[in-house]
């Protein structure tokens, strides 16, 4: 069986048991503060445990796209080291919503394991809950009782709950688990070792395969426990290990997963796979690493500086880095496993497949920036260990590996091992805490401390009436206190509310809600999974009474046009460069909107001129908005309506359409009922925010307005200062040249002054016996042309010092020049002189010692610098 088919038969096997097949839910989470990644299948089912929302059906089945690299869930260091942990892995899983529990969950994933896919069942081991006293749980006999059913009592072994309770963060849904575990090994080394002793171990060959959660509970911030209304079924198995089993091999990275990308690796490399542990161990990190990195970007996220950019900007660089140290890349080659990956993908998550060349071009860009930081990192760190550093105690400090980690992709081992190679040892404690310090400051950076909601009313659905009004009474659900990096704020749940919340990149709305008791003010509003979260300025104090909303209309209404204008003008990209458009980000608040697409090149005038203008025409057509909702998500794909990816959406959907033949998309925000109500639209500026995606900024309306007053304004002025010439670019243009000219003439004339002043000095030399001094007062017009002067008086005149007190354009400066046999014979120094001479202009310079300037405050002091400079001269004469 090929993994293709693995996959299917597991959809198949569900389908047939009445489960609803879901697609996978992106990659990048983007409505809850709790999680950055999808790390389990459940993550988009979240609301449905909760009870916040109803689930579309009481049995889905799917396999869903995960990635395990930061929070609770972290394999990350194990990746490619050991041969069966991932970043990104595909998950399959069944789930029960207060439907079957934990006989049916358990019955058929035996019959799937041992019919199906044939796995031999005496080589299967189970786990179950052993309960844990300080938590007040129970052990699960329930669970025992019914494996029991299926496999000999001594195959089943209960675990702890670090093993056998699962969660999926810091707080949400979680439950006691049972996990399928399979021992691969060979059958001598079976007869040796009981195989039940190596489950939970870490042996590659006695792995888990899948994973029974039944979901009973809520983990709640102040971290207790509170059960759910319902009881659920959670499980989740991973295809790549399930693969590896079924094919018989005993690595993951043997199966048809990825051997594809490990023979392209090789191709690329001129290397190996299977010769050598540590090019091993690169091998794996690349071709896990490159599934990370492009599903990430396929779902909208760039490598970036922060959050989930920076995670994956992470994963990126330890690929790079493993590539360049063990497997001698020197330039770009993840993305060269493009292709591979879109074959065999694409099919089953076509997103990496469509967007192909906009992903490799991105990570060829990181690649090559980061290669060449990795090159400065391993110079600092040689620099270091061949004693150039000021470390000679022959110990790396903690400090600097970890800076060699967190900037340079520089794990801890590869730092240790070019230590030891040179002698060197590293201080891994100190490491260890400076790493504990970086958690701790962006726990705090990220600083939200949540408080737990004070239930009044259960949610239900959530009701937004803000497409049709921007006014509506409500009952307060929930309140919560949190605490972020701003201080104190509120959140706050109704049962109905006109209040738009930030999504699709527009703003969330401000505004009020009040009752006959108090007014609270609305500084923002969010989504947080399926919820419309209100973020209000106090707490309720008569939380029981209804409320009356009223959403701020003019800013509403100002972020509409803008909204409106962004389907405009994506439309009008499409339109006018060429259906590759893709968007990759945009935002719209009051002031203006701002567009992010992928596109290779910088936009000419011209295009930029076509795409404004077509938008401008689009307005004035005053094109009605045509909002369907509740389009069944096929149809409104087969209408051509555009679809993001990375974004989540369900079976129905809101189209949002100016004249369908120019622009549909699928979309939940707010939209004029006209796009004449946009008025004006204007770009701003147009330039490149990374790799392959360029950025428009843009305004409407009145801010478009004020934007084209105050040029022409600007112009106005222009115009005025230049006396209201009949034509300003031919006056301006005039202007320009007649400087340059007057530049000119007054060049020549300077230099001829200064030959003058040059000729005339030359005849004022008093005679010192074996030299020549001449200390005068000069007028000059910048420092340039003291420099000259200095510097011909020492090349025309022989055996000469010359100290030059500048007055220049009203500010003190002094040169002091001195033939280079002087400095020879006399070792006389015009940085020092200048030095001593300067004190009389309250000033300071320095030089070499045939030349010297300085300047100063006191320009009342050049007198005394030439007299005190004649004196120190025939003093040195004496
Ligand atoms: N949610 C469970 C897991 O991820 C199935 O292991």
């Amino acid at each position: 069986m090929d993994a293709k088919l693995i996959r299917e038969k597991f959809i198949h096997f569900f389908q047939n048991k009445q489960h609803q097949l879901v697609t996978s839910a992106p990659i990048v989470v983007k409505n809850d503060p709790t999680l950055m990644f999808t790390n389990a299948g459940m993550n988009q089912f979240k609301d449905y445990f909760l009870g916040n929302e109803t689930p579309k059906s009481l049995r889905i089945a799917n396999s869903q796209k995960c990635l395990r690299v930061s929070g609770k869930h972290n394999d990350l260091e194990e990746v490619g080291v050991d041969t069966y942990h991932h970043t990104m892995f595909e998950m399959m899983g069944n789930w029960s919503f207060g439907d079957y529990f934990k006989k049916e969950a358990i019955a058929w994933a035996w019959e799937l394991l041992t019919e199906e896919y044939g796995l031999e069942k005496d080589r299967l081991y189970i786990t179950v809950f052993g309960g844990d006293e300080a938590e007040g749980l129970e052990k699960d006999q329930e669970a025992l009782d019914l494996w029991k059913n299926w496999i000999a009592e001594d195959r089943i072994l209960y675990g702890s709950k670090k093993d056998n309770f699962w969660e999926m963060g810091e707080t949400g849904p979680c439950g006691p688990c049972s996990e399928i575990h399979i021992d691969i090994r060979p059958e001598e080394e079976r007869r040796a070792v009981d195989g039940k002793t190596l489950v939970n171990e870490d042996h590659p060959q006695v792995i888990e395969i899948w994973n029974l959660v039944f979901i009973q509970y809520n983990r709640m911030a102040n971290g207790s426990l509170t059960p759910l209304p319902a009881k659920h079924v959670d499980t989740g198995m991973g295809l790549e290990r399930l693969v590896r089993v079924i094919q018989g091999k005993f690595s993951n990275y043997d199966t048809d997963l990825f051997i594809p990308f490990i023979r392209k690796v090789e191709e690329l490399c001129g290397k190996k796979y299977g010769k050598d542990e540590k090019t091993d161990i690169a091998f794996r990190v690349i071709v896990d690493h490159i599934r990370a990195i492009a599903f990430t970007i396929a779902d909208g996220q760039l490598p970036s500086n922060n959050k989930a950019g920076y995670v994956i900007r992470r994963i990126l660089r330890r690929g790079v880095r493993y590539g360049y140290t063990f497997l001698g890349f020197r330039e770009p080659f993840l993305y060269q496993l493009m292709d591979v990956l879109a074959d065999t993908f694409g099919e089953v998550y076509p997103e990496v497949k469509d967007q192909k060349s906009f992903i490799s071009k991105v990570i060829e860009q990181e690649e090559a920036s980061f290669l060449k930081t990795l090159e400065n990192g391993l110079k600092k760190l040689e620099q270091i260990t061949s004693g150039m550093g000021k470390h000679s105690d022959k110990v790396i400090s903690g400090e600097l590996a970890f800076e060699l980690y967190d900037t340079f992709g520089f794990p801890l081992d590869l730092t240790s091992l070019i230590a030891r190679e040179n002698g060197f040892s590293v201080d891994e404690k100190g490491f260890q805490n400076a790493m504990a310090q970086q958690k701790d400051r962006s726990r705090s950076a990220a600083g939200l401390e949540t408080g737990d909601w004070v239930i009044l009313q259960d949610a239900g659905e959530v009701n937004f009436v803000g497409y049709e009004q921007l006014e509506s009474t409500a009952k307060i659900l929930r309140y919560r206190e949190i605490k972020d990096k701003k201080g104190k704020q509120y959140q706050m749940v109704l049962s109905q509310t006109p209040f738009y919340a930030e999504s699709g990149g527009q703003v969330g709305d401000t505004g009020i809600i009040s009752n006959e008791r108090e007014t609270i003010k609305v500084v923002d509003t969010k989504r947080e999974n399926d919820l419309i979260v209100h973020i209000v300025d106090k707490i309720p104090q008569f939380p029981h009474l209804e409320v009356h909303c009223e959403v701020d209309q003019d800013q509403r209404n100002l972020t509409m046009n803008n909204h409106s204008a962004t389907h405009l003008l994506q439309a009008a990209l499409k339109q006018v460069l060429g259906g590759h458009i893709q968007q990759k980000g945009s935002f719209v608040n009051r002031e203006m909107l701002r567009f992010d697409f992928a596109h290779f090149a910088k936009l000419s005038e011209d295009e930029l001129e076509e795409v404004e203008s077509l938008v401008n025409e689009k307005i004035r057509e005053n094109i009605a908005l045509e909002e369907l909702r509740s389009v069944p998500i096929e149809e409104a794909k087969s209408m051509g309506a555009t679809a993001l990816f990375g974004e989540k959406y369900g079976d129905f959907v809101r189209v949002v359409a100016f004249d369908r033949e120019f622009s549909i998309e699928l979309c939940g925000g707010t939209h004029v009922s006209a796009t004449g109500k946009i008025g004006t639209f204007k770009v701003l500026s147009e330039s490149s925010i990374s790799a392959g995606v360029r950025r428009i900024e843009a305004v409407t309306a009145e801010k478009a307005e004020t934007f084209i007053r105050e040029q022409m304004q600007l112009l106005k002025e222009v115009q005025h200062i230049l006396r209201n010439p009949k034509n300003i670019k031919k006056s301006l243009e005039d202007l320009i040249q007649e400087r340059n000219e007057l530049r000119k003439a007054i060049e020549q004339l300077q230099l001829k002054e200064a030959n003058h002043l040059k000729n005339q000095l030359s005849t004022q030399f008093a005679d010192m016996g074996d030299f020549r001094l001449l200390s005068v007062l000069v007028k000059l017009p910048n420092a340039d042309a003291l420099k000259k002067l200095a510097f011909e008086l020492k090349n025309e005149q022989e055996r000469i010092v010359a100290v030059l007190a500048a007055d220049i354009e009203g500010k003190p400066q002094i040169a002091v020049v001195i033939s280079e046999e002087l400095v020879k014979e006399k070792e006389y120094d015009a940085g020092k002189i200048v030095r001593e001479l300067a004190k009389e202009i309250k000033g300071g310079g320095g030089g070499q010692p045939f030349f010297a300037t300085a300047g100063g405050k006191e320009l009342g002091g050049l007198p005394s610098v030439i007299e005190l400079a004649k004196k120190l001269f025939s003093k040195r004469q004496d």
